[in-house]
């Protein structure tokens, strides 16, 4: 399958040739090393997980991912088998032998790629030495107390280690690390001269992470800091080391974003040679518009929820409520969690003068907890119970009825329920009385006083009370389909939601309103996440497409605000038909955001490694330089032009109100007019 990719590539005159006679694809080697492989943390998994089927549709059983060993993990996404290849299994036993613990077998998502796993705990022993090395190799010491850095360097050192004994094979290797946790890989690995192509990505820097969560700003003094010094006094300066020695070491350095490039070239100081965005393992429906019947029957489960969790203040319309939510790792202001909330107290206001909308809003960020707290279950356990009283009920009535045409009587209608069946919907009933809010979270938050989201609740008063339109729900744990509380898998939530909200103002890429946009559910991001950038340099008109872009880069964050009230309340205005049109539309951009394309940009990047690192074997074509630049997708063509800011382009809320489930209205004509104007096959220019 390789040596067919590459012949591909060079077809298409676009991504670098290669001397193909002289490249030995048989002995060609893969191995990609992250922290989040087969360990969920945050983005990074996605990246691993969702590029693994176009990866090891192009090499085949020469492609390996490398992370730690967690047991459960293990025992739950990957089958154990055999290494196939002798070298992989050799160099394996090698570190087995002294005493390390190495686990092979098959990844269980798609395109099922091969994993090596090291225990970390079971190589613990060797940390001194092995710190000791890191310090006669480049100076860099780390604190016993850090112990995501220690685990780092015992991850790095046996992949150094595993990658010395490959290369005693003669084979060629490619090592792809991701992010400052394989930084001690790649540094050991060049340090000891190991014959091998690198590639290091970094998903963000540690500096921007930490001096944008800081409140420093951050993208007008990008040059000014003292990054030594911001380092040091964040008590990192041994990791942001870790993280600059890697950059340095690896042959090509690549980052996802634009924007990301421009803050390493600061913080790191070297400027990425590939952006390699990312995408995501794109899947279309065979039935157009299968994705729209998939957001109806997701959001009926979350009704459901919402019918349990406002038990008793269930004076809101479902059929005229909305569902936004935001998600993520936490990272409050980062995030932009804080201008959400603020925002949404605006919405508050806004909806209760002039809407008759509500919103419930879904907050999805881990936090530290004590499980779920009683009253989130006992609302989910009331309406069970509504549920079962009705049933109950419904059955008695139902046989009543049958018996009574059986005998050719239409039965009495006041006398077909009898007193018991009244007591015990009585007494349902009176079970639903609370004498407390709807609870704004769903668990028992560990530092409840002192949380971020919690606080600012506070501050704004949106506890959820009857007059509110703005409702919260904080979910502090990421979904889960086994959840006793809400038993959906994130994809199956999304998928429910009428909009995600993410607000970033840290942000190198972000997942997440992609994810939407491929699954046809708009989203707010901004002009200072990757994704944002992306979307607002190849897609010309971004919010007619349903991706609304608030601007943190030149407002203010009152500013900023406004703009994203506006879009939300703008988003409430419109009737069920638009968001059905806006939907379509914004299922259409997915093509931009599929590995299909994106993965080019991967492949760019091996190329250029293999031919730094071994200039006389592999060669490359140093005029066909890989670039995004070069094609936008076109204003859809049913909204009307308008030459100023997108927002006006956005559908607006017609005089006639039209919000009925029932509206006959002709999706496919308005899909084909716009697939008429948009040459999708030729995303990017790079086909
Ligand atoms: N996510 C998840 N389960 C949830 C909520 C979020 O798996 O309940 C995932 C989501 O699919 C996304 C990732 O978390 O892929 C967050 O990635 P992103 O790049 O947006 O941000 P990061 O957290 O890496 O900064
Ligand atoms: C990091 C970034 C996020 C990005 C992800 C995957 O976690 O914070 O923006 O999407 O990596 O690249």
């Amino acid at each position: 399958p390789l040596s067919r990719s590459l012949s591909m590539t060079s077809l298409s005159g676009v991504l670098p040739a290669w001397e193909e006679a002289e490249l030995p694809v048989e002995d060609l080697l893969l191995f990609e090393v992250a922290w989040e492989v087969t360990n969920k943390v945050g983005g990074i998994y996605t990246v691993i997980q969702t590029k693994a089927k176009i990866t090891v549709d192009e090499w085949g059983e020469n492609y390996y991912m490398m992370g730690p060993y967690f047991e459960h993990n293990f025992k739950t996404q990957v089958e154990a088998c055999e290494p196939p290849n002798p070298a992989i299994r050799k160099a394996m036993d090698a570190l087995i032998h002294n005493g390390c613990q190495v686990h092979f077998g098959r990844w269980l998502i798609e395109g099922s790629p091969f994993v090596i796993l090291f225990d970390i705990g079971s190589a613990a022993w060797n940390l001194d030495r092995w710190k000791g090395d890191l310090w006669e190799t480049c100076r860099i010491g780390l604190p016993y107390h850090d112990r995501e850095a220690n685990d780092s360097l015992i991850l790095g050192s046996l992949i150094a280690w595993f990658f010395k004994e490959v290369s005693w094979c003669s084979l060629n290797v490619i090592g792809h690390f991701h992010e400052w946790q394989a930084g001690p890989g790649v540094i050991l690995s060049r340090s000891r001269k190991i014959p091998m192509a690198t590639v290091f990505t970094t998903h963000a820097t540690l500096l921007g992470r930490y001096l944008c969560a800081g409140n420093a700003d951050f993208y007008n003094n990008l040059d000014k800091f003292d990054i030594d010094k911001e380092a040091g006094e964040r008590q990192i300066y041994h990791r942001y080391c870790l993280e600059r020695a890697a950059v340095h070491c690896a042959h090509v350095f690549t980052t996802v974003s634009q924007i990301t490039a421009v803050e390493a070239s600061h913080m790191l100081h070297r400027k990425p040679d590939v952006v390699t965005p990312n995408g995501l393992n794109v899947k279309k429906f065979s039935a157009m518009h299968e994705f729209q019947n998939l957001h109806s029957t997701s959001k009926a489960r979350i009704q459901e929820f919402v019918r349990g969790h406002f038990y008793g203040h269930l004076d809101f319309n479902l059929e005229k409520t909305l569902f936004f939510f935001i998600a993520g790792r936490y990272e409050f202001s980062n995030k932009g969690a804080d201008i959400f909330l603020e925002s949404l107290s605006r919405l508050n206001y806004l909806l209760r003068v002039r809407n008759d909308m509500t919103v419930v809003v879904f907050f999805i960020m881990p936090a530290k907890t004590n499980n779920f707290n009683v009253e989130s279950l006992k609302g989910q356990a009331v309406r069970k119970q509504l549920w079962d009283t009705a049933h109950t009920v419904k059955e008695k009535f139902g046989k009543k009825l049958y018996d009574a045409l059986l005998k050719g009587q239409i039965p009495d209608m006041n006398s077909i329920l009898d007193r018991d069946d009244f007591t015990i919907m009585k007494r349902a009933i009176y079970a639903t009385q609370r004498h407390s809010l709807p609870p704004v979270t769903t668990h028992n938050m560990l530092d409840d006083s002192t949380d971020p989201i919690l606080s600012n609740v506070r501050r704004i008063g949106l506890f959820n009370s009857r007059n509110d339109r703005v409702k919260i729900i904080f979910h502090p744990e990421f979904l889960s389909s086994t959840s006793p509380l809400l038993p959906m898998d994130y994809e199956d939530f999304v998928r429910g939601c009428n909009l995600g909200v993410f607000p970033s103002y840290y942000e190198p890429w972000g997942y997440t309103p992609g994810e939407c946009t491929v699954m046809g559910i708009p989203s707010v991001t901004t002009n200072l996440s990757g994704f944002g950038c992306f979307m607002e340099e190849h897609v010309s008109d971004p919010a007619a497409y349903g991706v609304y872009i608030v601007d943190r880069r030149f407002r203010s964050p009152e500013e900023s605000c406004k703009q994203l009230t506006q879009f939300m309340f703008s988003f409430c205005q419109q009737s069920l038909r638009q968001r059905i049109i806006q939907r379509n539309r914004t299922e259409r951009l997915s093509d931009l955001l599929d590995w299909k394309y994106l993965g080019r940009f991967y492949i760019h990047a091996r190329h250029l490694a293999l031919n730094r690192a071994f200039p006389d074997k592999f060669k490359i074509d140093p005029m066909a330089p890989l670039k995004t630049e070069g094609f936008r997708y076109p204003r859809p063509y049913s909204v009307p032009p308008s030459p100023s800011a997108s927002i006006h382009s956005t559908p607006h809320h017609s005089d006639v109100e039209d919000d009925d489930d029932d509206e006959p209205y002709d999706e496919d004509e308005e899909a084909e007019r716009d697939r008429l104007n948009i040459k999708a096959p030729f995303v990017l220019g790079i086909v």
